[in-house]
């Protein structure tokens, strides 16, 4: 079964289409990126002004680009939130027309629930198919805009265990990125400058937020705060300083969600497999923390990360992917209607 997804709750429109939940045919992603840098964060304006002008472009690329036709694709997915109101607009619209035109079911989806799924994924010229994840599954999912703690008990079947009290962890990335002046998307920019740095120069707050209450729960706005006063400590910065508060705030942050998906671990030892997911499980400092946590444990559970790194930021084929194993879970929704609704 061909899906094609389309997503656009961001600066990112993006089409793909995926086979069976798993292979990525094609995943096109056009940004518009560059037009927010100057701002230091997405301009939702901006952003919906560019999806209206590339989505449809994109859509004939992606179909061409995978030697597809209209009757190759079997149903529509779309992102319907979380998301900018007026980027999800555009995508959703889009969708909601094509379906009807080309007379194909069409599948509400939400953008966390496709995070998730983007741990299913392998492109489409891979040679020994990856095996399928097995559920449950303990999932950290951490981007610019969200930042959960999910026990994905079986397909579609959610619990999320915690999220962020203030800052997602991307967004730390990306405020911590504007105060040592590296620019906009923080993430990518911090972690090279961590590269050159000591991750103890500076020990910066770990807010893991013991009380029962909040115990699942992040909370990022401090150390970002932290970071602030302790820049203000500088008259001016060596570029080994830069380097320094980079790798210490990105060591903070990992420990921080390493830490909290132990604890859920701890307390959910039924679990098969520990995955990381969105924007921020791009980062490999997290993705090393982890695994030798769980060496540390002597514990040989599987753990994954995506495979593609354009699976972990915004894409549309983990929109594609999230649909088709809706179609088991029975939440597999058909002309949904203008509201936007989401599935978890
Ligand atoms: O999933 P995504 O594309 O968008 C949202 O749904 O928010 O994630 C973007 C976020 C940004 O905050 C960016 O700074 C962060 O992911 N990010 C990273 C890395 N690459 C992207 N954060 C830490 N390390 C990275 N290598
Ligand atoms: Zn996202």
């Amino acid at each position: 079964m061909n899906i094609l997804g389309i997503e656009s709750s961001c600066d990112e429109t993006a089409i793909a289409v995926v086979k069976d939940g798993r292979k990525v045919l094609v995943n096109t992603i056009a940004s518009s990126l560059k037009q927010h840098q100057d701002f230091g964060g997405v301009v939702p304006e901006i952003a919906a002004r560019e999806h209206v002008k590339v989505i449809i472009p994109l859509v004939k690329k992606s179909l061409e680009d995978a030697n597809l036709v209209w009757n190759d694709v079997d149903a529509i997915a779309v992102t319907v939130g979380p998301g900018l109101v007026g980027s999800l607009i555009i995508g959703y619209s889009t969708a909601h027309v094509l379906a009807e035109v080309f007379q194909k079911p069409l599948i509400a989806v939400n953008h966390i629930a496709g995070h998730i799924y983007s741990n299913w994924l392998y492109p489409v010229d891979m040679q020994e198919i990856p095996s399928q994840p097995e559920l449950p599954c303990l999932v950290l999912t951490v981007s610019g805009g969200h930042n959960e703690l999910v026990l994905l008990n079986d397909d579609h079947d959610f619990t999320v265990l915690g999220e962020t009290i203030d800052d997602a962890a991307g967004e730390a990335f990306d405020k911590v990125s504007r105060i040592l002046g590296l620019g906009f998307p923080g993430g990518p920019a911090i972690s090279k400058k961590a590269e050159q740095g000591n991750p103890d120069a500076f020990d910066f707050p770990r807010a893991l937020l013991k009380g029962k209450e909040h115990r699942y729960d992040f909370s990022f706005s401090g150390l970002k705060t932290a970071v602030l006063y302790k820049v203000k400590e500088f008259e001016e910065l060596s570029e080994q300083d830069v380097c320094d508060i980079a790798a210490s705030f990105q060591e903070a942050v990992c420990d921080v969600m390493v830490k909290k998906l132990m604890r859920a671990f701890d307390d959910n030892p039924h679990v098969k497999e520990i995955h990381l997911a969105g924007g921020v499980s791009a980062n490999q400092r997290l993705r090393e923390l982890l695994v030798s946590e769980l060496q540390k444990r002597n514990l040989t559970i599987a753990c994954r990360h995506p495979l593609n790194i354009r699976y972990c930021t915004d894409n549309a084929a983990m929109i594609a992917g999230a649909a088709y194993f809706m179609k088991d879970a029975g939440v597999f929704k058909v002309n949904p209607g203008l509201g936007l609704e989401s599935s978890m």
